[in-house]
């Protein structure tokens, strides 16, 4: 754990003197662009803002008539893109931390939520978007994530950070921005 957190702490203060330059600055930049959390406070913050995020792209896609097909096409790759490093934030990081934190049935839950996701995803790359169904599937998707989102920034994770202490929410803020910056 300490590794990681010093592997983030490098690249951060590297970046900062641009040291990353010509090493892994397309990644860095490309974490910086998408990523709306690295800006945001405490763990929760960032999730809560990615959330947000993915909340906005769904409110423009519902509202795409059925012939803007490339739109919609864009919109989900973004959807698409932003949900599985946010998955992966989650899963590497923080239900892990969840579990050992004696909350495995909520860990559990949640993971469970997530595989239910990747199937309705996995669901709408089978279909066009000209299919009649698809605005449907991803109306069926945005319900279930919603839902998820919402148990997680309101009820769950602020309980957990709770009952953290400050030292360990940074470290837990940490270690989460880098899984996320290993998938940007
Ligand atoms: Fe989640
Ligand atoms: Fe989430």
């Amino acid at each position: 754990m300490p590794q990681t957190q010093n592997a983030f702490g490098r690249l951060a203060a590297g970046a900062a003197l641009g040291l990353v330059a010509g090493l892994a600055l397309p990644q860095a930049r490309k974490a910086v662009v998408q990523a709306p959390s690295l800006a945001a406070g405490d763990w929760v913050d960032a999730l809560t803002a990615e959330h947000r995020m993915v909340q906005k792209h769904f409110e423009t896609l519902l509202e795409t008539r059925h012939d803007e097909t490339a739109r919609r096409e864009i919109l989900m790759a973004k959807i698409a893109s932003s949900l599985t490093r946010h998955a992966v934030e989650e899963e590497n990081v923080i239900y892990p931390a969840l579990a050992e934190g004696g909350r495995a049935d909520q860990a559990r839950h949640l993971a469970e939520d997530h595989g239910q996701m990747k199937t309705y995803l996995y669901d709408l790359r089978r279909l066009s978007p000209r299919d009649m169904e698809w605005i449907g599937r991803a109306r069926q998707l945005w319900t279930s994530l919603e839902k998820h989102m919402l148990e997680e920034e309101t009820t769950i994770f602020p309980a957990f950070r709770d009952a953290l202490s400050a030292e360990e929410n940074v470290k837990l803020t940490k270690m989460m921005h880098w899984e996320g910056f290993k998938v940007a």
